[in-house]
C-alpha cells in the first residue's frame, strides 16, 4: 500500500491520528504522576487483535517524555530484557549530563558507567538485567527522568516475563522512579499463570480496549476528507462511519479505500462508499478472521456457527438446542471461547461474537 495516504491499514504502525482514545491515554499518563509503587503506575491493556494496543503504546511512548519519562517500548520476545536496557540507554542518553572532570582527558563516569548511559566493562559483563535497570534508574533520576517500560504482545508465562515482574517489584521496593504498561490479547493473560506473574498482573490496573465511539470517527473522517478537498455528503459519511463498528483496524481500512476510490474526484458518491466497505470487509476476513479462527478447534467453530445464526447476541439455551448437546458441554465451550476472546457475555444467559462482521462471515460462507 502506498505510504503517502492518510489511512494506513496495517498492524503495528502509528496512525496519522489516534482517534477516540484520549481518556485511556490520559488515564495511563496520569498514573505516571503518582508516587513510585502506586498501583496506577502499572497498567495492563487488554484488547482484541486490531483494537489498537500497539498504536496506544506508541502514543504513550511519544507523550511520556513530556511527563519526565524515558519510554522503552519492546515486544515480549526472546531478547526482551536486553532490548529494554539498550532502548533506555539510547533514548535516555541525550538527557544525561556528563560531569566534567577537572583532570583533562579523564572522564569521571558515575558508578557503574564509563560515560553517559554506557556501562563500565565490569557491569556490562558481570551483571544482569536487574542491576543494569537499577543503575539506569539512578542515573536518569539524577537528571530528573524516570523509566517507563512499554511491553507489547505480552505472553504471560515466559522466563523473561517472570524476570521482568520480579525486577519491577524489586525496583519499586527500592523507591525507583519506574512505571510499566503492558498490552496483550485477552488470551495472553488469562491462561494458566505462574504465581509471581499472576500476582503482578493482578495488581496492575486493567484497561480493556473497547471499540471506539462512532462520533470521534465521524469527526476524524469529516476533517480528513475536508483536508483532502473532497465533499463527503452527510448520509454517506454516516454510512462509512457505522460500517467501521468502532473497530480501529476497520477505521483505517474503510478510510483507505475511500481515499483510493475517490482519487481524482471532488466528492464521494455512494458507489465509492459501498465499494470501500466491501473491500474493507474482504481485507478484514483475510487479516483478522483467518488468525482468529486458526487456533480454534473444529468444535469451537461449530459452536460459533451455531451462534452466528442470530444477528445479535445468542441465547445460550438456543445454542444448546441447535447443537443438540448438554448444558455442561455448552458451559465448557462458552468458557473456552470467552477465554479465547472471540465471544463475550454481556448479559446472563447470552453470548455474542466480539469480532466485528464475524457473524455475517460465518453465516454466509459455504
Ligand atoms: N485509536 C486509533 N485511531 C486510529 N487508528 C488506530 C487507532 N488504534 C489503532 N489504529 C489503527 O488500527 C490498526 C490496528 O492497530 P494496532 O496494530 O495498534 O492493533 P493491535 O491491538 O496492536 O493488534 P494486534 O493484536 O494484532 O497486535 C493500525 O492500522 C492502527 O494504525
Ligand atoms: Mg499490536
Amino acid at each position: 500500500m502506498a505510504s503517502d495516504t492518510v489511512f494506513q491499514p496495517s498492524f503495528g504502525n502509528k496512525p496519522d491520528k489516534i482517534v477516540g482514545r484520549e481518556a485511556v491515554t490520559e488515564g495511563i499518563l496520569s498514573g505516571l504522576g503518582m508516587r513510585p509503587g502506586h498501583r496506577d503506575r502499572a497498567t495492563l491493556v487488554i484488547g482484541q487483535r486490531g483494537m489498537g494496543k500497539t498504536a496506544l503504546l506508541l502514543e504513550i511512548a511519544d507523550q511520556a517524555l513530556d511527563r519526565g519519562f524515558i519510554a522503552a517500548r519492546v515486544a515480549a520476545s526472546a531478547n526482551m530484557l536486553d532490548e529494554i536496557v539498550e532502548t533506555v540507554q539510547i533514548k535516555g542518553s541525550p538527557f544525561v549530563k556528563e560531569r566534567k572532570s577537572k583532570i583533562k582527558g579523564f572522564n569521571a563516569g558515575a558508578l557503574g558507567f564509563s560515560f553517559g548511559l554506557t556501562f563500565s566493562d565490569e557491569v556490562a559483563s558481570n551483571y544482569g538485567f536487574r542491576t543494569k535497570l537499577s543503575l539506569l534508574c539512578d542515573k536518569l533520576a539524577e537528571n530528573d527522568k524516570g523509566i517507563l517500560l512499554l511491553i507489547d504482545e505480552v505472553q504471560a508465562n515466559t522466563d523473561d516475563m517472570r524476570t521482568l515482574a520480579t525486577t519491577y517489584q524489586h525496583l519499586v521496593g527500592e523507591g525507583k522512579n519506574i512505571a510499566i504498561v503492558m498490552a496483550g490479547l485477552p488470551t495472553a493473560v488469562s491462561s494458566v499463570l505462574n504465581d509471581n506473574i499472576l500476582t503482578f498482573l493482578n495488581r496492575a490496573r486493567k484497561v480493556r480496549l473497547e471499540p471506539l465511539s462512532l462520533e470521534p470517527i465521524r469527526v476524524y473522517y469529516r476533517l480528513t476528507f475536508n483536508a483532502l478537498r473532497k465533499e463527503f455528503p452527510s448520509e454517506l459519511l454516516d454510512e462509512a462511519v457505522s460500517a467501521t463498528r468502532g473497530f480501529p483496524y476497520l477505521l483505517q481500512l474503510v478510510g483507505y479505500y475511500l481515499e483510493e476510490y475517490s482519487a481524482g474526484s471532488a466528492s464521494i458518491d455512494d458507489g465509492m462508499v459501498s465499494d470501500a466497505i466491501a473491500s474493507a470487509k474482504r481485507d478484514l476476513e483475510a487479516d483478522v478472521f483467518a488468525t482468529t479462527l486458526k487456533p480454534l478447534s473444529d468444535t469451537d467453530v461449530k459452536f460459533l456457527e451455531a451462534m452466528a445464526v442470530d444477528e445479535g447476541p445468542s441465547k445460550v439455551s438456543d445454542i444448546q438446542a441447535r447443537l443438540g448437546v448438554s448444558a455442561g458441554y455448552v458451559q465448557s465451550y462458552r468458557a473456552r471461547l470467552i477465554e479465547a476472546g472471540v465471544v463475550a457475555s454481556e448479559r446472563r444467559g447470552e453470548l455474542e461474537l466480539v469480532v466485528p462482521y464475524l457473524g455475517e462471515y460465518l453465516r454466509n460462507r459455504e
